[in-house]
C-alpha cells in the first residue's frame, strides 16, 4: 500500500472564492523551442479591500521567474515566496486597491513531454490547458472561477500564429488576438506553426459572418473536409435546437499529432487530436467518421455549455461534460438513426462506465474528493453525466427541459456554475422538487433494479402488478445509500405480438414499489426499461422463449435489441461454465437475419455477439468469478454455431450487403457495411478466411480493409494482409496506429502478449506519441483473455510500460492504468499477479501524483 494516499487531496467542502478579482489578462509570447519568454500582466483587485490576503498564484516547476512588478515596481524579494507549485506574494507587498501585476517567465516547450501547457508537436507549438496546464505556462490563478478577458501577442517567425478570440493585428513575425469573453485559464490556447487551412464560412441567424478554418499540416488538406462539414452542421443544429449562436468572428480548429485526449474546446480555437479531424475513405473507417462528426460537435457545443457557462471548480466537471455529451448524442441521433445511436451509447456506457462503477475506481458524477483532477475525466463524469440529464428530461418532459435550458442560459451566462445551480433552474422552470434526484450526482454506483410480476385474471379483465425493487450497492467511501428516483419506461405487449399499452414512464422513488395495470384481456409480456430509461441493471426472471418473443415483437428498438442481448448473454454465460446452451438464441438470430425490413445497422448490432469483457462483467454481477479463457472458447463456439446453422442465409446476406459505387461515410452506406462485416466475422470462422482475404484484396476503403483484417487476425490468419497494409501506409501515422492496435487486440489470446511485446521492440513504435502508446497498450488491454493471461504476463507487460511512460507523460500512464480496474473480480491466482504488478507500480520512485492516485485507489 502506498503512503502518499491523501496527502494531495482536494475536497469540494473546502471551496472558497479567490480572494482577488481578475478582470483582464494581457500576455506576450516570444516563442522559442527551448526558451520561450512569457510576459503576463494581470489587472487585479482585492475582493475585500478591508481584508489583506496573500496573493497565491499557481506555477509549475518548469516556470522560471525572470521578473515581477506591482504597478511597475519590484517588491522586496523577501515578499515573494516560490514553492514547488505556487508563487506567493505576501499581503504586505500588495496595495488595498486595484493594481497591475506583471511577470516575465521563461519556459522550455521542447522539454514538455507531458503535453500539458505549451509544448511542441511535430514542429508546431501548441497548448493543452484543461484542467491545470496553464500553470505550466505562467504564474496565474489557475482555477475555473477566475475569469478574465485575454489580449495575447505572439512573436515568432512561424507563418501561422493563433490564439483565442478575434484577430486584432497581424504583421511580419507578430500576431495579436483579443478575446472579449471573460474566460478561465483552462480555455486559453495558442498555436504556432507551418499550417494550412481548409476554410469556409457560416452566417449565424442574427447575421454574423464567421470565418471557419480547419488548420492542418501541409499535405493534409484533402483530409479535413469532413471535419469542416461537421462543424457547419453543428453550428446550425445548436441554433435550431438550443437557440445558441456563435459569438466571435472566427472559429479555428487545429489538428495536432501529439495530444493526450480527444479534443479541447478552447474559446474560438479548438485543438484536436489529429485522428479526430483527418479522414479520407482510404485512411479512415466508418467509425472514425462517426467519431469525428460527434467530437467536432461536442467541442463546438462547449462554446455555450462550458465556455459561456463554465464550472465553478473541477468537482463540477460533469456540469459541462455531461451536458455537452448529452447534446452531442442528441445531435447524432438527429442526423443519423436515433435507435442505433441509443443502442451504441448504452453499449459504450456498459462497457466503460458500468465497469468503472463495479470496481475500486467507482465515484459519483460529481465527486467530492480528488488528488489529481485529470484522473476524473472518466466515463462516469462524461457518459453517466449525460445519462443523468437524459433522466431529468424524461422526468420533466421535452417542454420542461426546453424551459429549464433557456433559463439556464439566461441566468448563468458568464458564470462559473455548480450542479446546485443546474438543478435549481429545473426546479424553477418546472416546479419539480429535485432533492432526491440529486443523489444521481452525489452517489456512486449502478443501482440494481429487479422486477417481479403478479398476474390476477378477473371477470372484467386481468390485473398485472409490477413490483420494482432497487438496491444500491456500496462503493468506495459510500457504504449506506438511499433510494434514487428511477424513471422506468414500460410498455405491454399482447400474446399475439401487438402492443396493448404504449410506453409510459413509471417513477420509482422508494426502495420497493408496485404499479398495476388492469382491464387486461390476457396476460401481456412486459417490455421494461424501454430506451434504457435509467442507467441501472435490470434483472427479471424471464425465460429464453419470452426473450425471443420480445426480440421478435417489441416496438421499442432498444428493448428489442436488449432482448437479443440477454438471450446471447444467457447462452454465453452458460457455455462459459460448461453448461448446455439452448438453441433459442441461434434460432432467433436466424429470424432477424432474414428480416429484410429491419435496418441493417440494427441487425448488425444484434448480430455482433457481446464481447468477452461484457460477458465477464455480466458473470461477475451475478457473483460468479469469470474465467477468461473459458469465456473466449464459449464465444468462439457460439459464433461458429451461428455461422454453421445459418450458413446459406449469411452467405446471401454478405453478398446482398455489398455497397456499390464510391465510398460515402453516410449512415445508410455505413449501416450496410456494418451488417456485412458482422456477417463476415461469423463466416470467417468457417470459410478458412476466404471471403476476408478477397475483401481485403479488393477493398476500396479503410472500413473494409480493417473489417477483413480483424476477421483474419482473430482466426490467427492475415499475416500477408498485415504486411500489405504496412507497405501501403507506413508513412501515415493514423493508419499505422491502427496497424499497431489491431494486432494485440485481435490476436488469439495465447499469442497476444508475445505479439504486443514484439511490436513494442520495433523502431516505429514511437511510444512517446500518445496515440501510438494507446494503440499498443490499449490494444492488449482490450484483448480480455490475452491481457488476463493466467501467468500474469499481460499484467507485467502493461505495468512495465506504465512505469516507463509515467515520468514522461503521467496523464497517459494514469489513464492506461485503468486496464487493471477490474482486477478484483478474477480468481485468486490472477488477483495475486495483478496485485503484484500494481504494487510494483506503487513502489516506483518519483511516481506521478496521477498514477499514484489511480494505483492506490485500485489496491485500497
Ligand atoms: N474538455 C475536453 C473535452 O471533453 C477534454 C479535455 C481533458 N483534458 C485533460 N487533460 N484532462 O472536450
Ligand atoms: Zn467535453
Amino acid at each position: 500500500m502506498t503512503t502518499t494516499q491523501g496527502q494531495n487531496a482536494h475536497y469540494l467542502a473546502d471551496y472558497r472564492p479567490y480572494p482577488f478579482v481578475l478582470t483582464a489578462t494581457r500576455m506576450t509570447f516570444e516563442l522559442h523551442p527551448q526558451a520561450t519568454r512569457v510576459v503576463t500582466a494581470l489587472s487585479l483587485a482585492p475582493r475585500d479591500p478591508q481584508q489583506a490576503e496573500d496573493l497565491v498564484l499557481d506555477g509549475g516547476k518548469g516556470v522560471k521567474l525572470v521578473s515581477l512588478t506591482i504597478d511597475g515596481v519590484a517588491p522586496d524579494p523577501s515578499r515573494i515566496i516560490r514553492r514547488e507549485e505556487t508563487l506567493t506574494i505576501s499581503a504586505a507587498a500588495l496595495p488595498p486597491h486595484p493594481f497591475l501585476l506583471e511577470t516575465a517567465v521563461q519556459i522550455d516547450p521542447s522539454a514538455n513531454t507531458a503535453f500539458e501547457g505549451l509544448y511542441i508537436s511535430n514542429g508546431m507549438f501548441c497548448t493543452q490547458c484543461e484542467a491545470e496546464g496553464f500553470r505550466h505556462i505562467t504564474f496565474y490563478p489557475d482555477r475555473p472561477d477566475v475569469m478574465a478577458t485575454f489580449h495575447v501577442t505572439i512573436d515568432s517567425d512561424l507563418p501561422v500564429l493563433l490564439s483565442n478570440g478575434n484577430p486584432v493585428g497581424q504583421s511580419q513575425g507578430r500576431a495579436e488576438w483579443h478575446d472579449p469573453w471573460p474566460k478561465p485559464s483552462y480555455l486559453f490556447a495558442l498555436v504556432a506553426g507551418d499550417l494550412v487551412a481548409v476554410s469556409d464560412s457560416f452566417t449565424t441567424r442574427s447575421g454574423r459572418r464567421v470565418a471557419l478554418n480547419v488548420w492542418v499540416r501541409p499535405g493534409d488538406q484533402d483530409r479535413a473536409g469532413f471535419a469542416m462539414e461537421s462543424l457547419v452542421k453543428s453550428m446550425s443544429w445548436d441554433e435550431a435546437v438550443y437557440g445558441r449562436e456563435y459569438d466571435l468572428d472566427v472559429f479555428n480548429i487545429v489538428a495536432v499529432d501529439d495530444f493526450n485526449m480527444g479534443a479541447m474546446e478552447n474559446k474560438g480555437l479548438n485543438i484536436f487530436n489529429s485522428k479526430l479531424v483527418l479522414a479520407s475513405p482510404d485512411t479512415a473507417t466508418d467509425t472514425d467518421y462517426d467519431r469525428i462528426e460527434a467530437v467536432i460537435a461536442h467541442e463546438y457545443f462547449h462554446n455555450w455549455t462550458g465556455n459561456r457557462i463554465t464550472c465553478r471548480d473541477w468537482f463540477q466537471l460533469c456540469l459541462k461534460e455531461g451536458l455537452t455529451v448529452f447534446r452531442d448524442q442528441q445531435f447524432t441521433s438527429d442526423l443519423r438513426s436515433a435507435a442505433v445511436k441509443r443502442i451504441e451509447d448504452v453499449q459504450a456506457l456498459r462497457a466503460r462506465q458500468f465497469r468503472e462503477d463495479q470496481g475500486p475506481l467507482a465515484h459519483p458524477p460529481r465527486p467530492d474528493r480528488y488528488e489529481e483532477i485529470n484522473n476524473f475525466y472518466t466515463a462516469t463524469v462524461y457518459e453517466k453525466g449525460a445519462e443523468v440529464i437524459g433522466m431529468l428530461k424524461r422526468l420533466v418532459g421535452d417542454d420542461g427541459y426546453r424551459r429549464a435550458l433557456d433559463l439556464y442560459f439566461d441566468r448563468h451566462d458568464g458564470d462559473a456554475a455548480t450542479i446546485e445551480d443546474w438543478l435549481q433552474v429545473f426546479q424553477d422552470a418546472t416546479g419539480r422538487d429535485l432533492t432526491q434526484f440529486k443523489r444521481w450526482y452525489t452517489d456512486a454506483g449502478t443501482p440494481r433494479l429487479s422486477l417481479a410480476e403478479d398476474w390476477q385474471p378477473g371477470d372484467t379483465g386481468g390485473t398485472l402488478t409490477l413490483t420494482f425493487t432497487q438496491d444500491n450497492p456500496p462503493t468506495p467511501g459510500q457504504t449506506q445509500k438511499s433510494p434514487r428516483v428511477i424513471p422506468v419506461a414500460v410498455g405491454l405487449i399482447g400474446p399475439n405480438g401487438d402492443e396493448i399499452v404504449p410506453t409510459q414512464v413509471l417513477e420509482m422513488t422508494e426502495a420497493s414499489q408496485s404499479f398495476s395495470f388492469d382491464g387486461l384481456g390476457a396476460r401481456p409480456v412486459v417490455s421494461a426499461l424501454r430506451g434504457f430509461s435509467a442507467p441501472v441493471t435490470l434483472s427479471r426472471p424471464l425465460d429464453d422463449a419470452t426473450r425471443a418473443f420480445l426480440l421478435a415483437h417489441d416496438t421499442d428498438p432498444f428493448a428489442r435489441w436488449e432482448a437479443g442481448r440477454d438471450l446471447a448473454l444467457s447462452a454465453l454465460t452458460a457455455a462459459s461454465r460448461g453448461q448446455a446452451v439452448s438453441g433459442d438464441y441461434v434460432d432467433a438470430i436466424g429470424h432477424l437475419i432474414a428480416d429484410g425490413n429491419a435496418d441493417p445497422a440494427f441487425r448488425a448490432l444484434c448480430l455482433n455477439l457481446p464481447g468477452e469483457e461484457e460477458i465477464a462483467t455480466r458473470l461477475s454481477s451475478q457473483g460468479i468469478v469469470p474465467v477468461p479463457d473459458a469465456i473466449h472458447v464459449a464465444r468462439e463456439a457460439l459464433a461458429r454455431r451461428i455461422a454453421e446453422t445459418h450458413l446459406d442465409l449469411l452467405s446471401r446476406l454478405y453478398d446482398d450487403m455489398a455497397v456499390p459505387g464510391p465510398y460515402r461515410p453516410d449512415a445508410s452506406d455505413a449501416a450496410r457495411r456494418s451488417l456485412r462485416h458482422a456477417v463476415l466475422a461469423l463466416l470467417t470462422r468457417i470459410d478458412g478466411g476466404e471471403r476476408a482475404e478477397i475483401l481485403f484484396g479488393i477493398a476500396g476503403n479503410m472500413t473494409e480493409r480493417m473489417a477483413a483484417l480483424t476477421a483474419l487476425l482473430r482466426r490467427g490468419l492475415g499475416q500477408a494482409e498485415l504486411a500489405a497494409l504496412h507497405d501501403q501506409f507506413a508513412g501515415n501515422r493514423l493508419v499505422m496506429d491502427k496497424w499497431f492496435g489491431i494486432q494485440p487486440m485481435a490476436a488469439p489470446p495465447a499469442q497476444a502478449v508475445q505479439i504486443a511485446h514484439a511490436l513494442s521492440q520495433r523502431k516505429d513504435f514511437d511510444w512517446k506519441n500518445p496515440n501510438r502508446f494507446r494503440a499498443l497498450i490499449g490494444g492488449l488491454s482490450a484483448n480480455h483473455a490475452g491481457f488476463h493471461a493466467a501467468d500474469g504476463s499481460g499484467y507485467d507487460f502493461v505495468a512495465n510500460w506504465l512505469l516507463r511512460m509515467d515520468p514522461l507523460n503521467p496523464q497517459i500512464a494514469a489513464r492506461m492504468s485503468t486496464a487493471f480496474e477490474t482486477w478484483t473480480r478474477y480468481d485468486a491466482g490472477r488477483r495475486a499477479r495483478a496485485l503484484t504488478a500494481l504494487e510494483r507500480i506503487a513502489a516506483a520512485d518519483g511516481l506521478s501524483r496521477n498514477t499514484s492516485e489511480m494505483v492506490s485507489r485500485m489496491i485500497a
